[in-house]
C-alpha cells in the first residue's frame, strides 16, 4: 500500500548563475553554480502512487493539468519509476507559495519538492546528495533548492559526480534579499530554449565558462568572509553576463523590461549614495536585490518612488528540504 508523503522545498537564487548545459540528456550544467536558498518561496508537493489509476493525475495550485501541461512532471514521474521498480501511476498534489504570476524561480522548489516526496512515495530512500541528483534531472536549479543557506552545485562530468552541496547553512550574518516583482509584457524564452540557443550561438560562450569558473572560487571566498560588498559584487557582475550572452545570442533576446531597468537604476544610484545594495536576475523581467536587512527600510522607501509597497517583497535565507508522511 503505497503512502502519501509530501515534501516542501523553498527556492534558491543563484549567485554564480547556472545557463547552459554540457549534457542535456542528464541535465550536466557547463559550469558550476552557486546560490542562496530563500524563506519566503517555497514549493509543497504531495505524491501518493496509486493502483488504480491509469494515468498520472496532476494538480497544481487546485487546478488539475492536461497530461500534455504536465508531460515534464510526467517524464520525471517515469525516471522515477525507473529507478524504484514501482510500477504504478500517481496522484501529484503541488502547490506554489509566491505570490500570484510572480514567475520566481518555480521549477527550482517544484522539482526539488517532486523528486523528494515523489522518491519517498515509490519507496526509494535516497541521501540529500542522491535527491539532489535527482532533482538535477527535473530542472538544473532543483539541484540546489534541497539544501538551505548557500549551496553550490558541482558540475560534475557524470550522473555521479553532478550535485549540491551545502556551503553555508545556517547563515549567521545579515544578508537578505528584496524581490522586486514586475509584470512581464512580453513572452518569455524559456530557461532550457534561452540556455540552449546561447550554447550554440554566442560566440562569447567560451569566455562566460572560463570567469563563471573564476567567480566560484571568489565567491566561495565572500561568502566563508562574510563579506556582502563581495558577494553582491561577484553576484551582479555574474548576473550581467549571464545577459550579455543573451544579447550575443543569434537570434538575440533578453528578459528586461522597461521596469527592470528602472530597478537596475535604482540600485545603483543607491549605492552611488552609499547603500551596499546589488542587482542580480533571473529568466524573467525581476529583480532581486541583495543586501542587509538594516538597509531595508532606506531601499524600500527608494523604490516606492516607481514601484507599489506589495512588489517589494523581503527574503531571508531559508532551510533545505523537508519531508513528510501524511
Ligand atoms: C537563470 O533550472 O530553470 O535561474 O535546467 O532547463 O530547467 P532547466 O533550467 P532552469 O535554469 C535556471 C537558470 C537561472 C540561473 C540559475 O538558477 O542558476
Amino acid at each position: 500500500m503505497s503512502k502519501t508523503i509530501i515534501a516542501k522545498a523553498h527556492t534558491n537564487i543563484a549567485l554564480v548563475k547556472y545557463w547552459g548545459k554540457k549534457d542535456p540528456q542528464l541535465m550536466l550544467p557547463q559550469n558550476g553554480s552557486i546560490s542562496l536558498t530563500l524563506d519566503h518561496f517555497y514549493t509543497e508537493t504531495s505524491v501518493k502512487f496509486e493502483p488504480t489509476l491509469t494515468h498520472d493525475q496532476v494538480t497544481f495550485n487546485g487546478q488539475r493539468l492536461t497530461a500534455a501541461k504536465a508531460q515534464r512532471i510526467i517524464t520525471f514521474l517515469d525516471l522515477i519509476r525507473q529507478k524504484s521498480g514501482e510500477t504504478n501511476r500517481a496522484i501529484v498534489e503541488t502547490r506554489n507559495h509566491v505570490p500570484t504570476s510572480a514567475g520566481l524561480a518555480s521549477s527550482a522548489s517544484g522539482f526539488a519538492a517532486l523528486a523528494a516526496a515523489g522518491s519517498r512515495a515509490a519507496g526509494l530512500e535516497l541521501s540529500r546528495s542522491e535527491l539532489s541528483r535527482l532533482a538535477r534531472r527535473g530542472s538544473g536549479s532543483a539541484t540546489r533548492s534541497i539544501f538551505g543557506g548557500f549551496v553550490e552545485w558541482h558540475a560534475g562530468h557524470d550522473d555521479a559526480s553532478s550535485f549540491a552541496e551545502p556551503l553555508q547553512d545556517p547563515v549567521d550574518w545579515d544578508i537578505q534579499m528584496i524581490a522586486v516583482v514586475l509584470q512581464a509584457s512580453k513572452k518569455p524564452v524559456s530557461s532550457t530554449v534561452g540556455m540552449q540557443r546561447v550554447v550554440e550561438t554566442s560566440p562569447y560562450y567560451p569566455a562566460w565558462v572560463d570567469t563563471a569558473n573564476q567567480d566560484l572560487g571568489a565567491m566561495r571566498q565572500a561568502i566563508a568572509n562574510k563579506d556582502l560588498t563581495q558577494v553582491g559584487t561577484l553576484a551582479e557582475t555574474n548576473a550581467m553576463r549571464m545577459h550579455a550572452l543573451n544579447l550575443s545570442a543569434k537570434p538575440a533576446f533578453n528578459y528586461f523590461t522597461a521596469d527592470t531597468l528602472t530597478a537596475i537604476n535604482a540600485v545603483q544610484n543607491l549605492r552611488a549614495h552609499g547603500i551596499n545594495c546589488y542587482y542580480t536576475l533571473d529568466a524573467g523581467p525581476n529583480v532581486k536585490i541583495i543586501c542587509a536587512s538594516t538597509d531595508t527600510a532606506v531601499i524600500t522607501t527608494a523604490l516606492q518612488q516607481y514601484f507599489a509597497a506589495d512588489q517589494l517583497i523581503i527574503a531571508k535565507p531559508g532551510p533545505g528540504i523537508s519531508i513528510t508522511e501524511a
